[in-house]
């Protein structure tokens, strides 16, 4: 691209079909707001500055793009009096900020709500337009059904002439299948003139930027369109409905990326992946799982079936089946799963587990550790080559704070203890089966903390006469006097 490019981007539209209390350039699709996407686009090809203009929600809509991109200029239409006026509000504010060199080169025009547009795409289009000088380069598609869009309009020789509002446009050119995608580059200088001739005199009484083509015409500037094949990246979305279909062919368009690229995908069609995931060469991913977030999943690992992950690094070799995990680390041919629960700061260590039914949350678990069964493990330490007994539960929380626990190396801890914290139990030291650990193990001993059983004879005939349990028992003993042998 050889000249300067300064981008605007349309956001301050009320998104009412959106019926929502979020303004609608802030509802996601593959885990990121319509707007990061549009931004995304723009920033991928190299542009200078850009300046988003807001209107409707703006309060909201601001505070996620500074959040983005705070070297984003933000320009504030306060009535919605169509896209001409936006660019015009767009322009005065870089104005205002001095940035006058700005408005010299090209101003690309790009919309928040159409999220499947790339990167690529607006570099071919923006190198299109500065190797024709022209003054206007329209990004165009022909569509099945053109109902709602602006149409090209083109003279006998195929020149465009004009974009005509579908509300505007007579029977004839509603007939005509190519329209305006919404996507402008335009000549800077031309555009300040031209905004400033903008009338109202239209169906719906706007400013319409598409009449600047109108103007580029009959000045005879030199005017064309830029025809997309790939009409997916020029639709935007009005309602949830919409929101969904781009969002599913977004998500297509992700998986099958990953494909090529050599990952394993049994069933793209109940895969999700996020724009912002990561995956390596030979990772297998099986049917109905989600990744998002900035999930990174390393070589040989497999990861499903039904298995949701957010912000988890899943390493080398690692299985991770049917499991639920959010802002973890699973080692290097670690093993998760069925159904376990992985909490924010749960780090499994290489060739760790975390097996069936185990909830962990922050908690480091060492290399070849292992939680196999049935157990709760929050605030914990534990150190390499330890395993943790059956139903295990780390009581971390005394009501009022949170306490650590820390089991060390080689530690074999039995079935059913519960680790009141704090406490610590030595490297290399033993627990015996259902014990409640409250005092802290030395390294190499054995902490056996059951009292002794106690059977109270008829105690269920006294306190609990009439109940089905009393009659068993008393069952039980006639039984017994019946055969006095046994
Ligand atoms: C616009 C185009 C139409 C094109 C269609 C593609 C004009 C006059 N019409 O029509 O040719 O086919 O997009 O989708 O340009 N916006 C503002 N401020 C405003 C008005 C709109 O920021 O005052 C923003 C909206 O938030 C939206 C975009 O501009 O992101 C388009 O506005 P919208 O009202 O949807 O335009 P259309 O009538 O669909
Ligand atoms: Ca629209």
């Amino acid at each position: 691209m050889s000249d300067h490019v300064t981008a605007v981007v349309l956001a301050a539209g009320a998104g009412t079909r959106m019926k929502s209390a979020k303004a609608k350039v802030l509802h996601e699709i593959g885990g990121r707001s319509m707007v990061a996407h549009a931004l995304a686009a723009v920033s991928g090809a190299g542009i200078g500055t850009t300046v988003t203009v807001v209107g409707h929600d703006r309060e909201q809509v601001s505070a996620h793009i500074a959040s983005l991109d705070p070297s984003v200029v933000l320009a504030v239409q306060e009535e919605q009096n169509g896209t001409g006026h936006a660019v015009q509000i767009a322009l005065e504010a870089l104005s205002a900020l001095g940035k006058q060199s700005d408005l010299l080169g090209t101003v690309l025009v790009t919309y928040a709500d159409v999220p499947l547009l790339t990167a690529e795409t607006l570099t071919e289009f923006l190198s299109d337009h500065a190797a024709s000088g022209r003054a206007v380069t329209i990004l165009t598609a022909e569509l099945a059904d053109p109902t709602g869009y602006g149409r090209i309009i083109r003279d006998t020789s195929g020149a465009v002439t004009a974009i005509r509002e579908h509300k505007d446009a007579g029977d004839d050119e509603r007939q005509i299948p190519e329209v305006n995608s919404g996507i402008l580059a335009l000549d800077a200088a031309f555009l300040t003139e031209a905004l400033a001739e903008l009338e109202t005199d239209n169906s719906q009484g706007e400013v319409y930027l598409t009449d600047v083509i109108g103007i580029a015409a009959d000045r005879g500037l030199p005017v064309a369109a830029h025809v997309l094949e790939d009409v997916w990246q020029t639709e935007g979305v009005n309602d949830r409905s919409q929101l969904a279909r781009l969002g599913a062919e977004l998500n297509r368009r992700i998986v099958q990326r990953w494909m090529l690229d050599g990952v394993t995908i049994v069933d793209p069609a109940t895969t999700w992946i996020d724009s912002t995931v990561t995956i390596e060469p030979d990772a297998t991913i099986l049917p109905g799982t989600q990744l998002s977030g900035v999930s990174a999943i390393a070589a040989g690992a497999t990861v499903g079936p039904d298995t949701t992950l957010r912000n988890v690094e899943v390493g080398r070799d690692a299985t991770v089946i049917r499991t639920h995990g959010s802002d973890a680390v699973i080692g290097d041919g670690a093993t998760v799963g069925p159904f376990s629960y992985l909490r924010p700061g749960t780090e499994l260590g290489a060739k760790g587990k975390i097996g069936a039914f185990v909830e962990t949350k922050n908690t480091r678990i060492g290399d070849g550790a292992k939680v196999p069964h049935l157990s709760y493990v929050g605030d914990a330490e534990i150190g390499e080559g330890s395993n943790i007994g059956a139903g295990t539960v780390f009581a971390n929380y005394d009501g009022v704070n949170k306490h650590r626990t820390t089991v060390g190396r080689h530690a074999r801890t039995a079935s059913n203890n519960t680790f009141v914290a704090p406490v610590t139990i030595g490297d290399g030291a033993f627990t015996a089966a259902g014990t409640t650990i409250r005092n802290d193990v030395p390294a190499g001993a054995m902490a056996i903390g059951n009292t002794e059983q106690r059977n109270i004879e008829g105690w269920v005939a006294a306190k609990r006469p009439g109940t089905t349990s009393a009659q068993a028992a008393a069952e039980a003993e006639q039984h017994q006097q019946e055969k006095p042998g046994e």
